[in-house]
């Protein structure tokens, strides 16, 4: 079966629950999209050791337990939580910048489909199973965009360097091409080609911002993971980079993954949200659903910090206690000890993400008392 002819949510690589809104819903006119990415299960757990000469593992911190999601073909998922719930390692885990410890990644192949080397499912390779050399052909078409620009690109390096490097390094141009292609991606960042000669000192932030842009584009990838690319930012400076990473999803086709603490920011620029708590999805929904009305009571205590909340979304509840500690969860829902909801079955049993209406995920084991 091709992947046009699956229909989600129960097309062939999906196993369980499926959270994806848009292709559930052919009356949108894309029901016959396919996901760019299909992640399933996804776990990363660090281990804790003990100190002393043989640092036996202790412990461990699940800094993404079983993450599930599907991203469509130019759209932007936010992941938004408290600083520590795992919202870096979860886009890092999924760029195969860090090792999965389970779970899978399924990403649709264009052209590198027809490249011997790589396992193909349905149209699908399985980014968490593939070997480093595997994984060669498939690093153009993933990017991530760093918070801190300063020290994401090397100070000894001209702009020229840092754009065109990874041209060279996968051998795709050089000489006269590459110096064109360098002065073509700078405009489209908003630098100037005469940029190109100085170092990354001789910029503003924002500037900065726009040179870290340019490299993750260069190789035109087609999904970026932004991990609080603007938080560094001034207010200001934060609109214009936002305004530049819309403009050049629309131009390039993009599809983001956009990570950041600032809520409004989030709204501004994303298609969906997912809500992340002590290493889990708490709730997935539309952008508009989330500040409108939140089915979690997370979100709920997340928007409650937000300065301007929208007059209607019902905010009545009261909140104590600390943020969990991804290394010494309590049993059943990591948020029970500060959730004013909390009952027995809150202590034993971890709720699972599900379908609790249209297009919304939530795991909670009230969530109906929240619509
Ligand atoms: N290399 C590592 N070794 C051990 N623990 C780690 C490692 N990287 C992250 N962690 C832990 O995993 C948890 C999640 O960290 P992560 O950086 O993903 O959170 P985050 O949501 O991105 O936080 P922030 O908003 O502050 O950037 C934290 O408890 C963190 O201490
Ligand atoms: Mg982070």
């Amino acid at each position: 079966m091709s992947p046009a002819d699956s229909t989600l949510p129960n097309g062939p690589l999906l196993k369980e629950p499926h959270p994806d809104t848009r292709s559930a819903d052919p009356a949108a006119g894309e029901g016959t999209l396919s996901p760019l990415l299909s992640v399933r299960g996804l776990c990363k757990y660090f281990p804790v050791k003990s100190k002393g000469l043989f640092q036996k593992q202790v412990g461990e911190v699940r800094a993404a337990d079983g993450i599930t999601f599907d991203l469509m073909p130019g759209e932007t998922l936010g992941l938004v939580g408290e600083s520590g719930c795992g919202k870096t390692t979860t886009g890092r885990t999924i760029l195969r910048a860090l090792e999965p410890t389970s779970g899978e990644v399924w990403f649709r192949l264009g052209e590198e489909g027809a490249d011997p080397r790589l396992p193909v499912k349905d149209g699908y390779v399985d980014l968490a199973k593939l070997s480093e050399d595997q994984l060669i052909p498939l690093r153009t078409r993933m990017q991530m965009i760093f918070q801190d620009p300063f020290s994401s690109l090397n100070p000894r390096m001209t702009v020229r360097d840092i754009v065109g490097e990874p041209m060279l390094i996968h051998k795709i141009c050089k000489g006269s091409e590459l110096e064109d292609r360098i002065s073509d991606m700078l405009t489209k960042v908003g630098l100037k080609p005469e940029h190109r000669t100085r170092y990354p000192h001789a910029f503003s932030g924002g500037q900065r911002q726009r040179i870290g842009i340019a490299r993750a584009l260069m190789m035109n990838p087609s999904l970026v993971v932004c991990d609080e690319a603007v938080s560094a930012l001034d207010v200001s400076v934060q609109a214009q980079v936002i305004n530049l990473l819309q403009d050049l999803q629309a131009e390039m086709g993009l599809t983001y993954i956009f990570i950041a603490h600032n809520l409004d920011v989030v709204r501004h620029i994303c298609d969906r949200i997912a809500v992340m708590y002590a290493g889990r999805i708490v709730e997935l929904a539309k952008t508009e659903d989330i500040f409108k009305h939140p089915q979690h009571p997370y979100t709920r205590l997340l928007l409650s910090a937000v300065p301007n909340p929208d007059p209607d979304t019902p905010m009545n509840m009261d909140f104590t206690g600390e943020v969990a500690d991804p290394g010494n969860l309590p049993q059943g829902c990591a948020f029970a000890p500060r959730c004013p909801l909390c009952t027995e079955i809150c202590k034993h049993d971890t709720p699972s993400l599900l379908n609790v209406s249209k297009d919304r995920y939530s795991a909670c084991h009230h969530s109906d008392q929240l619509f």
